[in-house]
Formats: C-alpha cells, sequence, structure tokens
C-alpha cells in the first residue's frame, strides 16, 4: 500500500548533527522525501502532535524536549512507509533498540525525564495524516 508518513528529526538529533544520517537511511531504504522543513515547534503545535499522551508523567518533559531546539519535519513516502520506518528508527527506549536501527546505532538513554530517541514516525494512516496536517498545513 502506498503511504505517507511524517518523520520528525528531534532537537537531540539536530542537535547532534544527525539530520543527514537520518535522511540517509530514508533514502538508502527505497523511501522518497516529497517534503522537508525545519522548524522550531511552538507548544500549541507540539501539545496538538502529542494529544494522546496529554496527562501522562513524561507529557510535560516531553513538550520541554521537543521545543527546546529546532526540529526538521519531513513528509516520506513509499509502499508500508509507515511500519517500514518505525522499523528503521527502532522501538521507543535507545537503550534495547535494535542494533541497525536508528535509535539503536545512534542513541542512549541521558538520564533525563523524557527518553530522547533522535526521530518520530507516525504509527497509523489516520495519525500520519493528521500529523502532516499539523507540520505541513498547505500539503
Ligand atoms: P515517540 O514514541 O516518538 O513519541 C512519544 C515520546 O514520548 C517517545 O517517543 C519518547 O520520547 C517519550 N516517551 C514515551 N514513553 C516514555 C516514558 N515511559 N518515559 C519517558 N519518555 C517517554
Amino acid at each position: 500500500e502506498l503511504q505517507r508518513t511524517l518523520v520528525l528529526v528531534k532537537p537531540d538529533g539536530v542537535a547532534r548533527q544527525l539530520t543527514g544520517e537520518v535522511l540517509r537511511r530514508i533514502e538508502a531504504k527505497g523511501y522518497s522525501i516529497a517534503a522537508l522543513t525545519m522548524r522550531h515547534a511552538d507548544r500549541d503545535l507540539l501539545t496538538a502532535h502529542y494529544a494522546e499522551h496529554e496527562g501522562k508523567p513524561f507529557f510535560e518533559p516531553l513538550l520541554e524536549f521537543m521545543s527546546s531546539g529546532p526540529v526538521v519535519a519531513a513528509i516520506v513516502e513509499g509502499h508500508g512507509v509507515i511500519e517500514g520506518f518505525r522499523t528503521l528508527a527502532g522501538t521507543t527506549n535507545p537503550t534495547s533498540a535494535a542494533p541497525g536501527s536508528i535509535r539503536g546505532d545512534l542513541g542512549r538513554e541521558w538520564g533525563t525525564a523524557v527518553v530522547q530517541n533522535l526521530v518520530h514516525g507516525s504509527d497509523a494512516v489516520e495519525s500520519a495524516e493528521r500529523e502532516i496536517g499539523l507540520w505541513f498545513p498547505q500539503q
């Protein structure tokens, strides 16, 4: 199924100069970058993006972290790309993410209140379309 997904290089990934490495892995896999932008997300955008996590103990630290610096946002297209990018990214906790994945190869825990794990990828068709609408309002 031809899909599109929203990928974010989070502030830790941008600060560590891993944007190119993340985009390289996406392109090497054969997915297409359909749109690309860098922006400093504000609380309104992040509250909408992370609506499902509102009320969780890591919500405030998550917003602090995600607004701590610029984020690179991309619309990525390909067959099965929603699951495929999440496989490329690896599991949430970079300590246990599989080697070979972005988080497994490049991430680790830093002892912060929120897990800093370099990238975001949408988890379903509906969330992908919702998130693309938030980050790329013109698309
Ligand atoms: P992601 O899955 O991209 O989106 C939600 C983010 O919240 C997640 O990445 C982590 O950065 C963070 N997160 C999720 N679960 C926890 C947790 N249990 N403790 C701290 N941070 C978390």
